[in-house]
């Protein structure tokens, strides 16, 4: 099975990503975490460009072929065989974040984006996408403060630097992505406390890994 995990800034989703594979670990599956940008070799190269401060002249269209390049590495290298090998496989961030950053939030069009990623992804469309949601500004705050913990220094990262109304953009644009996917996506409401996050998480995956596949009766288009 293959999971993704979308959000904006400082939804949590990576803390609830190691969460979640601590429970299914303990339940005897067999589990690989990866992420977006820099689930690859090559990738974690092109995740030093894409996020680096100082990219501040890559151009719309080259951040969205580096993106799409290093996903269909990550689709080859790494995705692919673990999912044949019979693992689950969760992905902190795909897909989606492309059409919600560069589409949504940078304004390329995002049917466009869609026919970029079928390309990128080559068949490994996600089994199911969670999708982390809360008020950008929430999710902001959070981000800001933990790069500067985490990085000890006192500068955003590039996309931390983006205005709130980017942001906001960024979350209408998952969200209406998860209007259109109803069969693929859950909304994970993130602004509870990460134990109630996890525990939904971990509901919504079991209930899939269990094949119920009640909540989505919608055609997924
Ligand atoms: P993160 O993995 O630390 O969340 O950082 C990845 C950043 O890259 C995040 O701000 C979202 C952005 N991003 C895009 O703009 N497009 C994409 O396709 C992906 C995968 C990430």
């Amino acid at each position: 099975m293959f999971v993704t995990f979308e959000g904006i800034e400082g939804s949590g989703k990576s803390s609830v990503l190691r969460a979640v594979q601590k429970h299914l670990e303990e339940t005897g599956r067999e589990v690989l975490l990866t992420r977006e940008p820099g689930g690859s070799r090559i990738g974690r190269e092109l995740r030093k460009l894409l996020l680096d401060i100082e990219s501040t002249d890559l151009t719309g269209p080259s951040e969205l072929f580096l993106y799409l390049a290093d996903r269909a590495q990550h689709v080859s290298t790494v995705i692919r065989p673990a999912v044949e090998a019979g693992k689950i496989v969760i992905s902190d961030r795909y897909a989606d974040s492309t059409v919600a950053y560069q589409g949504y939030g940078r304004g390329l069009d995002p049917k466009q984006l869609h026919s970029f990623n079928d390309v990128a992804v080559s068949g490994m469309w996600p089994d199911l996408t969670l999708l982390f949601d809360l008020p950008a500004e929430v999710g902001l705050g959070r981000a800001v403060s933990r790069n500067m913990q985490e990085q000890k220094c006192d500068t955003e990262g590039r996309f931390e630097a983006e205005s709130l109304n980017f942001h906001n953009t960024v979350r209408e644009g998952y969200l209406t992505l998860a209007a259109l996917h109803r069969k693929r996506f859950r909304i994970v409401d993130a602004s509870q406390p990460l134990e109630a996050v996890v525990a939904d998480a971990i509901a919504i995956i079991e209930a899939k890994l269990a094949g119920d596949d009640s909540e989505a009766e919608a055609p997924d288009f």
